[in-house]
């Protein structure tokens, strides 16, 4: 049995102050929560929070208590260096934070970065201990043209190079975001989500071997909200979500923590 992975990404909202607060309040929702508390305890279930860098001490110092983990939203792939305004993995490390996003859409379509400069981050990443979270998706006019499935390859395999079998599985989580489908209120379609998602765990045994595929935690991310999060959850190839907008209200991010239980 996979466990489950419900991650928040807040983006570029709240700052060191609306962190704390939020963690406050998460940590009262939690404690209140004796079923999220005893998945959390026994492994089935994983809560993380994906914050803005500068926010990253107040969320790894507020949740010392808390069963939640704390990641960045991306890193460079050197440790030191002449690289204005980027942060790298001993850095993430340091203030206790253990996974981070790489290659989120907004990075790969704002910010132009590209599978390799991704490949060389996610290398970085697990090197330096942290567990990366590596995002793929299609845009829109790419599924239109029917080459969702070659892009998703292109970048799980372009991503993942020179990673081996046991980092995959233990170091690597996979989510899938179609582009079309990220703060525009769509839903990818239960079936259109697992078809993807099935996909990345075929793909996974064919570049690594089964039993990589069936350990290997794939995360869907687009529009997820507590009130689609249990359809989508139940995918047999959908192991956990990864929330934008929903998980910036406690009240809401804790509903999606339960029904994905
Ligand atoms: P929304 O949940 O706001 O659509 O964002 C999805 C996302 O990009 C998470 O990484």
């Amino acid at each position: 049995m996979r466990r489950k992975f419900i991650a928040g990404n807040w983006k570029m909202f709240n700052g060191p102050k609306a962190t704390s607060e939020f963690i406050n309040k998460f940590s009262a929702e939690i404690k209140a929560s004796p079923e999220v508390i005893k998945a959390v305890a026994d492994g089935s279930e994983e809560i993380a929070l994906f914050v803005p860098a500068i926010s990253l001490t107040a969320a790894a110092d507020g949740v010392k208590e808390l069963p939640v983990i704390i990641g960045a939203q991306n890193c460079h792939w050197e440790k030191n260096g002449a690289f204005t305004g980027e942060i790298s993995v001993p850095m993430i490390t340091e203030v206790g934070a253990t996974h981070v996003l790489i290659g989120h859409s907004e990075r790969r379509h704002i910010f132009r970065e590209i599978n390799e400069e991704l490949n060389k981050k996610v290398q970085a990443a697990v090197e330096g201990g942290l567990v990366a979270v590596l995002c793929v998706g299609e845009l829109l006019e790419e599924r239109e043209a029917g080459r969702a499935f070659d892009v998703i390859r292109e970048q799980f395999i372009e991503g993942l190079k020179g990673i081996d079998a046991k980092t995959a599985a233990e170091k690597i989580i996979i989510a899938y975001e179609p582009v079309w489908a990220i703060g525009t209120g769509k839903t990818a379609g239960n079936d259109d989500a697992e078809e993807i998602c099935g996909y990345i765990r075929k793909l996974t045994a064919e570049r690594f071997d089964g039993e990589t595929a069936d350990k290997i935690i794939i995360l869907y991310g687009g529009s997820v909200k507590p009130e689609n999060t249990k359809g989508i959850i139940s995918q047999p190839d959908i192991d956990g979500v990864l929330v934008g907008g929903a998980s910036l209200k406690p009240e809401s991010f804790i509903q999606i923590v339960k029904n994905a239980l």
